[in-house]
Protein backbone atom coordinates (compact mmCIF):
# COMPACT_ATOMS: atom_id res chain seq x y z
CA UNK A 1 0.00 0.00 0.00
CA UNK A 2 1.20 3.56 -1.02
CA UNK A 3 1.99 6.12 1.96
CA UNK A 4 -0.55 8.30 0.55
CA UNK A 5 -3.32 5.87 0.48
CA UNK A 6 -2.55 4.66 4.03
CA UNK A 7 -2.91 8.37 5.86
CA UNK A 8 -6.24 8.91 7.67
CA UNK A 9 -8.66 11.07 6.31
CA UNK A 10 -11.49 13.18 8.76
CA UNK A 11 -14.68 10.97 9.54
CA UNK A 12 -16.30 13.35 7.01
CA UNK A 13 -16.99 17.08 5.74
CA UNK A 14 -17.98 18.52 8.73
CA UNK A 15 -15.28 17.04 10.91
CA UNK A 16 -12.86 18.42 8.78
CA UNK A 17 -15.15 22.03 9.11
CA UNK A 18 -15.45 21.39 12.79
CA UNK A 19 -11.23 21.15 13.52
CA UNK A 20 -10.73 23.74 11.35
CA UNK A 21 -13.10 26.10 13.00
CA UNK A 22 -11.47 24.47 15.76
CA UNK A 23 -7.75 25.43 14.90
CA UNK A 24 -9.05 29.18 13.85
CA UNK A 25 -11.08 30.04 16.95
CA UNK A 26 -9.37 30.38 19.93
CA UNK A 27 -7.12 33.15 21.79
CA UNK A 28 -6.89 34.84 18.62
CA UNK A 29 -10.75 35.69 18.91
CA UNK A 30 -10.94 35.76 22.66
CA UNK A 31 -7.73 37.15 23.93
CA UNK A 32 -5.59 38.81 21.38
CA UNK A 33 -8.69 40.51 19.37
CA UNK A 34 -10.23 42.57 22.37
CA UNK A 35 -6.15 42.99 23.60
CA UNK A 36 -5.34 44.65 20.13
CA UNK A 37 -8.59 46.72 19.40
CA UNK A 38 -8.36 48.18 22.98
CA UNK A 39 -4.77 48.99 22.39
CA UNK A 40 -5.49 50.71 19.20
CA UNK A 41 -7.74 53.08 20.87
CA UNK A 42 -8.83 55.48 18.31
CA UNK A 43 -8.58 53.90 15.43
CA UNK A 44 -10.23 50.68 16.02
CA UNK A 45 -12.53 51.27 13.47
CA UNK A 46 -9.71 50.96 11.01
CA UNK A 47 -7.99 48.18 12.75
CA UNK A 48 -11.09 45.81 12.63
CA UNK A 49 -12.06 47.08 8.39
CA UNK A 50 -8.40 46.19 7.18
CA UNK A 51 -9.34 43.35 9.79
CA UNK A 52 -12.49 42.02 7.72
CA UNK A 53 -11.08 43.44 4.56
CA UNK A 54 -8.33 41.41 5.08
CA UNK A 55 -10.39 38.18 6.17
CA UNK A 56 -13.12 38.56 2.77
CA UNK A 57 -10.34 39.69 0.08
CA UNK A 58 -6.53 37.89 1.60
CA UNK A 59 -7.78 34.94 3.99
CA UNK A 60 -10.48 33.18 2.52
CA UNK A 61 -8.56 32.81 -0.79
CA UNK A 62 -5.63 32.09 0.68
CA UNK A 63 -7.42 29.57 3.24
CA UNK A 64 -8.11 27.40 0.16
CA UNK A 65 -4.92 27.97 -1.22
CA UNK A 66 -3.34 26.18 1.34
CA UNK A 67 -6.22 23.54 1.31
CA UNK A 68 -5.46 22.65 -1.66
CA UNK A 69 -1.73 22.50 -1.33
CA UNK A 70 -2.52 20.30 1.45
CA UNK A 71 -4.72 17.88 -0.50
CA UNK A 72 -3.12 17.65 -3.63
CA UNK A 73 0.61 17.08 -1.60
CA UNK A 74 -1.01 14.46 0.74
CA UNK A 75 1.31 14.69 2.85
CA UNK A 76 3.00 17.12 6.13
CA UNK A 77 3.01 20.50 4.93
CA UNK A 78 6.80 19.95 3.65
CA UNK A 79 6.13 16.81 1.94
CA UNK A 80 2.77 18.91 0.34
CA UNK A 81 5.15 21.64 -0.83
CA UNK A 82 7.70 18.77 -2.54
CA UNK A 83 4.86 16.51 -4.00
CA UNK A 84 3.25 19.56 -5.82
CA UNK A 85 6.09 21.27 -6.80
CA UNK A 86 7.53 18.00 -8.44
CA UNK A 87 4.11 17.25 -10.09
CA UNK A 88 3.90 21.21 -11.67
CA UNK A 89 7.83 20.77 -12.49
CA UNK A 90 8.59 23.51 -10.15
CA UNK A 91 11.83 23.68 -7.73
CA UNK A 92 12.24 21.79 -4.95
CA UNK A 93 12.98 24.90 -3.13
CA UNK A 94 9.22 25.82 -3.03
CA UNK A 95 9.26 22.70 0.35
CA UNK A 96 10.88 25.79 2.29
CA UNK A 97 7.76 27.14 2.56
CA UNK A 98 6.35 24.67 4.31
CA UNK A 99 9.82 24.79 6.63
CA UNK A 100 8.66 28.08 7.33
CA UNK A 101 5.25 26.91 8.53
CA UNK A 102 5.76 24.30 10.61
CA UNK A 103 8.85 26.35 12.29
CA UNK A 104 6.37 29.26 12.53
CA UNK A 105 3.81 27.10 14.25
CA UNK A 106 6.13 26.11 17.74
CA UNK A 107 6.52 29.71 17.54
CA UNK A 108 3.54 30.77 18.23
CA UNK A 109 2.48 27.59 20.25
CA UNK A 110 5.76 28.38 22.67
CA UNK A 111 3.68 31.51 23.90
CA UNK A 112 0.26 30.47 22.76
CA UNK A 113 0.49 28.02 25.53
CA UNK A 114 1.57 30.77 28.03
CA UNK A 115 -1.41 32.76 27.55
CA UNK A 116 -3.59 29.78 27.33
CA UNK A 117 -1.89 28.85 31.02
CA UNK A 118 -2.90 32.12 32.42
CA UNK A 119 -6.52 30.71 31.13
CA UNK A 120 -6.09 27.55 33.12
CA UNK A 121 -4.99 29.24 36.42
CA UNK A 122 -7.77 31.79 36.36
CA UNK A 123 -10.02 28.60 35.70
CA UNK A 124 -8.67 27.17 38.94
CA UNK A 125 -8.54 29.91 41.18
CA UNK A 126 -12.95 30.17 40.45
CA UNK A 127 -12.49 26.61 40.72
CA UNK A 128 -11.36 26.41 44.29
CA UNK A 129 -11.72 29.80 45.94
CA UNK A 130 -14.03 31.56 43.64
CA UNK A 131 -12.42 34.64 42.96
CA UNK A 132 -14.25 38.20 44.26
CA UNK A 133 -13.55 41.34 43.12
CA UNK A 134 -14.73 44.20 43.63
CA UNK A 135 -12.57 47.01 42.06
CA UNK A 136 -10.75 47.64 39.11
CA UNK A 137 -7.97 47.70 41.00
CA UNK A 138 -8.13 44.50 42.35
CA UNK A 139 -8.49 42.82 39.39
CA UNK A 140 -5.06 44.54 37.96
CA UNK A 141 -3.22 43.57 41.44
CA UNK A 142 -4.20 39.88 41.56
CA UNK A 143 -3.51 39.87 37.53
CA UNK A 144 -0.11 41.21 38.02
CA UNK A 145 0.39 39.19 40.95
CA UNK A 146 0.41 36.26 38.25
CA UNK A 147 2.57 37.55 36.11
CA UNK A 148 5.08 38.69 38.53
CA UNK A 149 4.85 34.78 39.40
CA UNK A 150 7.61 32.58 37.29
CA UNK A 151 7.01 29.54 39.09
CA UNK A 152 2.95 29.81 38.86
CA UNK A 153 3.32 31.34 34.96
CA UNK A 154 5.25 27.84 34.18
CA UNK A 155 3.07 25.69 35.79
CA UNK A 156 -0.08 26.51 34.31
CA UNK A 157 2.12 26.60 30.17
CA UNK A 158 3.24 22.81 31.68
CA UNK A 159 -0.15 21.96 32.30
CA UNK A 160 -1.22 23.37 28.91
CA UNK A 161 1.45 21.70 26.76
CA UNK A 162 0.68 18.59 28.27
CA UNK A 163 -3.13 18.99 27.16
CA UNK A 164 -2.16 19.85 24.02
CA UNK A 165 0.43 16.80 23.17
CA UNK A 166 -1.77 14.38 24.67
CA UNK A 167 -4.48 15.08 21.94
CA UNK A 168 -1.82 15.38 19.74
CA UNK A 169 -0.25 11.98 20.54
CA UNK A 170 -3.47 10.06 20.21
CA UNK A 171 -3.87 10.91 16.43
CA UNK A 172 -5.78 12.21 13.85
CA UNK A 173 -9.32 10.88 14.26
CA UNK A 174 -9.17 9.60 18.00
CA UNK A 175 -7.43 12.78 19.27
CA UNK A 176 -7.99 15.76 16.65
CA UNK A 177 -11.18 14.81 15.64
CA UNK A 178 -12.50 13.68 19.03
CA UNK A 179 -11.94 16.91 20.93
CA UNK A 180 -13.13 18.94 18.73
CA UNK A 181 -16.82 17.29 18.45
CA UNK A 182 -16.91 17.59 22.27
CA UNK A 183 -15.63 20.79 23.08
CA UNK A 184 -16.83 23.03 20.27
CA UNK A 185 -20.26 22.89 20.35
CA UNK A 186 -20.02 24.02 23.97
CA UNK A 187 -17.67 26.63 22.71
CA UNK A 188 -20.59 27.95 20.73
CA UNK A 189 -22.94 27.95 23.56
CA UNK A 190 -21.21 29.47 26.05
CA UNK A 191 -20.52 32.43 23.43
CA UNK A 192 -24.14 33.47 22.75
CA UNK A 193 -24.49 33.12 26.71
CA UNK A 194 -21.73 35.78 26.92
CA UNK A 195 -22.93 37.92 24.46
CA UNK A 196 -26.38 37.58 25.67
CA UNK A 197 -25.01 38.95 29.32
CA UNK A 198 -22.86 41.59 27.36
CA UNK A 199 -25.83 42.65 26.03
CA UNK A 200 -28.17 42.42 29.37
CA UNK A 201 -25.70 44.01 31.91
CA UNK A 202 -22.84 45.42 29.66
CA UNK A 203 -22.84 48.87 27.41
CA UNK A 204 -23.50 46.95 24.07
CA UNK A 205 -23.96 50.65 22.23
CA UNK A 206 -20.99 52.26 23.60
CA UNK A 207 -19.03 49.20 22.70
CA UNK A 208 -20.36 48.54 18.85
CA UNK A 209 -19.26 52.30 18.91
CA UNK A 210 -15.99 51.72 19.91
CA UNK A 211 -15.81 49.03 17.69
CA UNK A 212 -16.83 51.08 14.57
CA UNK A 213 -15.75 54.22 15.07
CA UNK A 214 -13.91 55.28 11.83
CA UNK A 215 -11.79 57.94 12.37
CA UNK A 216 -9.20 57.64 9.41
CA UNK A 217 -7.21 60.46 10.72
CA UNK A 218 -6.17 59.08 13.89
CA UNK A 219 -4.81 56.17 12.54
CA UNK A 220 -2.18 55.06 14.89
CA UNK A 221 0.95 53.14 13.38
CA UNK A 222 1.04 49.69 13.50
CA UNK A 223 -2.64 49.34 13.08
CA UNK A 224 -3.21 48.73 9.38
CA UNK A 225 -0.48 45.87 9.30
CA UNK A 226 -2.33 44.73 12.71
CA UNK A 227 -5.33 44.14 11.02
CA UNK A 228 -4.08 41.99 8.20
CA UNK A 229 -1.66 39.94 10.52
CA UNK A 230 -4.85 39.76 12.98
CA UNK A 231 -6.89 38.02 9.71
CA UNK A 232 -3.61 35.69 9.26
CA UNK A 233 -3.63 34.75 12.85
CA UNK A 234 -7.78 34.35 13.35
CA UNK A 235 -7.52 32.09 10.27
CA UNK A 236 -4.14 30.31 11.13
CA UNK A 237 -3.20 30.42 7.82
CA UNK A 238 0.39 30.60 6.71
CA UNK A 239 2.20 28.37 9.25
CA UNK A 240 1.40 25.01 7.79
CA UNK A 241 -1.63 23.97 10.12
CA UNK A 242 -4.50 24.51 7.81
CA UNK A 243 -2.11 22.81 5.06
CA UNK A 244 -1.98 19.99 7.39
CA UNK A 245 -5.37 19.46 8.54
CA UNK A 246 -6.17 20.10 4.63
CA UNK A 247 -4.04 16.94 3.75
CA UNK A 248 -6.05 14.44 5.61
CA UNK A 249 -9.71 15.94 3.66
CA UNK A 250 -11.17 13.35 1.13
CA UNK A 251 -11.55 14.23 -2.60
CA UNK A 252 -15.23 14.97 -1.97
CA UNK A 253 -14.95 17.53 0.58
CA UNK A 254 -15.64 20.54 -1.89
CA UNK A 255 -13.06 23.18 -0.75
CA UNK A 256 -14.67 26.47 -1.71
CA UNK A 257 -18.06 25.74 -0.10
CA UNK A 258 -16.30 24.31 2.53
CA UNK A 259 -13.79 27.42 3.53
CA UNK A 260 -16.59 29.88 3.17
CA UNK A 261 -17.95 28.31 6.30
CA UNK A 262 -15.02 28.45 8.20
CA UNK A 263 -14.18 32.48 6.93
CA UNK A 264 -17.42 33.54 7.82
CA UNK A 265 -18.39 31.21 11.31
CA UNK A 266 -14.96 32.19 12.43
CA UNK A 267 -15.19 36.07 11.73
CA UNK A 268 -18.71 35.97 13.41
CA UNK A 269 -17.25 34.49 16.70
CA UNK A 270 -14.09 37.24 16.97
CA UNK A 271 -16.86 40.23 16.31
CA UNK A 272 -19.25 38.80 18.64
CA UNK A 273 -16.18 37.90 21.34
CA UNK A 274 -15.34 41.53 20.75
CA UNK A 275 -18.88 42.85 21.52
CA UNK A 276 -19.56 41.16 24.09
CA UNK A 277 -16.12 41.77 26.31
CA UNK A 278 -16.22 45.37 24.92
CA UNK A 279 -19.90 45.70 26.32
CA UNK A 280 -18.91 44.65 29.76
CA UNK A 281 -15.39 46.61 29.68
CA UNK A 282 -17.41 49.81 29.34
CA UNK A 283 -20.43 48.63 31.53
CA UNK A 284 -18.19 48.72 34.05
CA UNK A 285 -16.38 51.91 33.71
CA UNK A 286 -13.24 50.33 32.67
CA UNK A 287 -10.78 51.32 30.20
CA UNK A 288 -10.84 48.77 27.31
CA UNK A 289 -6.54 49.81 26.71
CA UNK A 290 -5.14 47.89 29.35
CA UNK A 291 -2.65 45.20 27.23
CA UNK A 292 -2.73 41.85 26.82
CA UNK A 293 -4.29 40.79 30.41
CA UNK A 294 -7.69 42.96 29.47
CA UNK A 295 -9.92 39.71 29.49
CA UNK A 296 -8.49 39.40 33.27
CA UNK A 297 -8.64 42.30 34.43
CA UNK A 298 -11.87 43.48 32.97
CA UNK A 299 -14.04 40.09 32.85
CA UNK A 300 -13.71 39.02 36.65
CA UNK A 301 -15.37 42.73 37.56
CA UNK A 302 -18.29 41.72 35.55
CA UNK A 303 -18.45 37.99 36.79
CA UNK A 304 -18.45 39.09 39.98
CA UNK A 305 -21.81 41.22 40.07
CA UNK A 306 -23.64 39.08 37.79
CA UNK A 307 -25.92 36.22 39.63
CA UNK A 308 -24.31 32.83 39.81
CA UNK A 309 -21.38 34.37 38.53
CA UNK A 310 -18.98 32.35 39.64
CA UNK A 311 -20.66 29.34 37.73
CA UNK A 312 -20.17 31.82 34.92
CA UNK A 313 -16.89 32.26 35.08
CA UNK A 314 -15.74 28.76 35.37
CA UNK A 315 -17.50 28.04 32.03
CA UNK A 316 -16.09 31.09 30.66
CA UNK A 317 -12.59 29.82 31.09
CA UNK A 318 -12.95 26.46 30.41
CA UNK A 319 -14.41 27.51 27.23
CA UNK A 320 -11.25 29.69 26.74
CA UNK A 321 -9.12 26.68 27.13
CA UNK A 322 -11.28 24.47 24.86
CA UNK A 323 -10.51 27.10 22.03
CA UNK A 324 -6.96 27.41 22.96
CA UNK A 325 -6.83 23.77 23.21
CA UNK A 326 -7.82 22.94 19.48
CA UNK A 327 -6.10 25.77 18.42
CA UNK A 328 -2.32 24.49 20.15
CA UNK A 329 -3.23 21.37 18.73
CA UNK A 330 -3.14 22.36 15.08
CA UNK A 331 0.15 24.39 16.03
CA UNK A 332 1.83 21.25 16.76
CA UNK A 333 0.68 18.35 14.60
CA UNK A 334 2.27 19.86 11.51
CA UNK A 335 5.98 19.38 13.06
CA UNK A 336 4.62 16.04 14.68
CA UNK A 337 3.08 14.79 11.28
CA UNK A 338 6.67 15.64 9.43
CA UNK A 339 8.49 13.60 12.06
CA UNK A 340 6.33 10.79 11.83
CA UNK A 341 6.17 10.54 7.85
CA UNK A 342 9.86 11.64 7.11
CA UNK A 343 11.22 9.40 9.71
CA UNK A 344 8.65 6.42 10.43
CA UNK A 345 8.66 7.94 14.17
CA UNK A 346 5.98 6.65 16.40
CA UNK A 347 3.27 9.48 16.47
CA UNK A 348 3.09 9.48 20.69
CA UNK A 349 7.11 9.55 20.70
CA UNK A 350 6.95 12.43 18.18
CA UNK A 351 4.20 14.44 19.92
CA UNK A 352 5.84 14.63 23.44
CA UNK A 353 9.15 14.82 21.86
CA UNK A 354 8.32 18.23 20.11
CA UNK A 355 6.73 19.62 22.86
CA UNK A 356 9.73 19.47 24.55
CA UNK A 357 11.76 22.35 22.93
CA UNK A 358 8.31 24.39 22.60
CA UNK A 359 8.12 24.22 26.26
CA UNK A 360 11.35 25.36 27.02
CA UNK A 361 11.04 28.59 24.99
CA UNK A 362 7.75 29.37 26.58
CA UNK A 363 9.32 29.14 29.90
CA UNK A 364 11.98 31.79 28.60
CA UNK A 365 8.48 33.71 27.33
CA UNK A 366 6.95 33.40 30.59
CA UNK A 367 10.57 35.02 31.95
CA UNK A 368 10.33 37.98 29.86
CA UNK A 369 7.41 39.01 31.80
CA UNK A 370 9.28 39.37 35.10
CA UNK A 371 12.68 38.27 36.05
CA UNK A 372 14.11 38.79 32.11
CA UNK A 373 11.73 41.65 31.73
CA UNK A 374 14.48 44.07 30.92
CA UNK A 375 15.80 41.59 27.81
CA UNK A 376 14.49 43.82 25.02
CA UNK A 377 14.80 43.82 21.00
CA UNK A 378 13.75 47.03 19.59
CA UNK A 379 11.77 47.71 23.06
CA UNK A 380 9.86 44.47 23.18
CA UNK A 381 10.44 41.81 25.33
CA UNK A 382 10.53 38.05 24.36
CA UNK A 383 7.03 37.52 24.36
CA UNK A 384 6.08 40.39 21.95
CA UNK A 385 9.16 39.67 19.52
CA UNK A 386 7.62 36.12 19.00
CA UNK A 387 4.14 37.37 18.68
CA UNK A 388 4.73 40.10 16.06
CA UNK A 389 7.30 38.06 14.36
CA UNK A 390 5.22 35.41 13.38
CA UNK A 391 1.98 37.49 13.31
CA UNK A 392 3.10 40.78 11.47
CA UNK A 393 6.08 39.11 9.30
CA UNK A 394 5.95 35.84 8.89
CA UNK A 395 2.16 34.84 8.60
CA UNK A 396 1.57 37.72 5.63
CA UNK A 397 4.75 37.08 3.73
CA UNK A 398 4.39 33.00 3.74
CA UNK A 399 0.83 34.16 2.69
CA UNK A 400 2.26 36.01 0.01
CA UNK A 401 4.32 33.15 -1.11
CA UNK A 402 1.42 30.58 -0.98
CA UNK A 403 -0.56 33.15 -3.10
CA UNK A 404 1.96 33.05 -5.85
CA UNK A 405 2.79 29.56 -5.48
CA UNK A 406 -0.41 28.43 -6.04
CA UNK A 407 -1.79 31.90 -8.60
CA UNK A 408 0.94 31.54 -10.97
CA UNK A 409 3.33 28.50 -10.29
CA UNK A 410 0.84 25.47 -9.69
CA UNK A 411 -0.55 25.41 -13.52
CA UNK A 412 -4.24 25.51 -13.92
CA UNK A 413 -5.05 21.83 -14.69
CA UNK A 414 -4.18 21.00 -10.95
CA UNK A 415 -5.90 23.98 -9.58
CA UNK A 416 -9.14 23.63 -11.58
CA UNK A 417 -9.02 19.56 -10.65
CA UNK A 418 -8.63 20.80 -7.13
CA UNK A 419 -11.11 23.76 -6.51
CA UNK A 420 -14.59 22.20 -7.77
CA UNK A 421 -16.52 25.18 -8.51
CA UNK A 422 -18.27 27.01 -11.16
CA UNK A 423 -16.75 28.45 -13.54
CA UNK A 424 -17.34 32.05 -12.92
CA UNK A 425 -16.99 31.49 -8.72
CA UNK A 426 -13.24 29.85 -9.91
CA UNK A 427 -12.44 32.87 -12.40
CA UNK A 428 -13.58 35.41 -9.42
CA UNK A 429 -11.24 33.42 -6.99
CA UNK A 430 -8.27 32.57 -8.56
CA UNK A 431 -7.71 36.30 -9.88
CA UNK A 432 -7.95 37.28 -6.41
CA UNK A 433 -5.80 34.96 -5.35
CA UNK A 434 -3.51 35.71 -7.95
CA UNK A 435 -3.92 39.98 -8.38
CA UNK A 436 -5.45 41.14 -5.40
CA UNK A 437 -4.08 38.97 -2.53
CA UNK A 438 -0.16 39.90 -3.75
CA UNK A 439 -1.12 43.43 -4.67
CA UNK A 440 -2.80 43.58 -0.97
CA UNK A 441 -0.31 42.06 0.93
CA UNK A 442 2.38 44.36 -0.77
CA UNK A 443 0.53 47.47 -0.08
CA UNK A 444 -0.20 46.73 3.64
CA UNK A 445 3.97 46.58 4.19
CA UNK A 446 4.60 49.57 2.17
CA UNK A 447 2.43 51.47 3.84
CA UNK A 448 3.20 50.24 7.54
CA UNK A 449 6.95 49.90 7.23
CA UNK A 450 7.60 52.62 4.38
CA UNK A 451 4.86 55.12 4.79
CA UNK A 452 4.24 54.71 8.46
CA UNK A 453 7.99 54.45 9.48
CA UNK A 454 6.49 51.41 11.83
CA UNK A 455 9.88 50.89 13.55
CA UNK A 456 10.75 54.73 14.34
N1 LIG B 1 -6.20 30.86 14.92
C1 LIG B 1 -5.75 30.70 16.26
C2 LIG B 1 -6.42 31.74 17.13
O1 LIG B 1 -7.05 32.67 16.60
O2 LIG B 1 -6.29 31.67 18.34
C3 LIG B 1 -4.26 30.76 16.41
C4 LIG B 1 -3.49 29.99 15.38
C5 LIG B 1 -3.69 28.62 15.25
C6 LIG B 1 -2.59 30.65 14.57
C7 LIG B 1 -2.98 27.90 14.28
C8 LIG B 1 -1.88 29.96 13.62
C9 LIG B 1 -2.09 28.60 13.47
F1 LIG B 1 -1.41 27.97 12.57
Amino acid sequence: MSKASSRSTWSNRWAFILVTIGSAVGLGNIWKFSYIAGASEGSVGVFIVVYMACVALIGLPLLMAEILIGRRGRGNPVAAMLNTAKESNNSSWWALLGWVGIFGALMILSFYSVVSGWMVDYFWQYLVKGVQVNTPEETRVAYEAMMADPRRLVFWHTVFMVLTAGVVARGVVSGIEIANKIMMPLLFLILILLTLWGAVAGDMPAALRFMFNLKIEAVKPGVVIDGMGHAFFSLSLGMGAIMAYGSYVDKQTNIGHTCLWIAVVGALIGLLCGAAIFSLTFGYGLTPSTGPGLILQTLPLAFSDMPGGRVFAIFFFLLVIFAAWTSSISLLEPFVSWLTERFGIRRAFAAWGTALPVWLLGVAVCLSFNEWAEFKVLGRILFEVLDQLATRFMMPLSGLAIAIYVGWRLGKVIVVDEIQLKQRTFTLWFNVLRFVVPVGITLVFLYELVLRDWFG
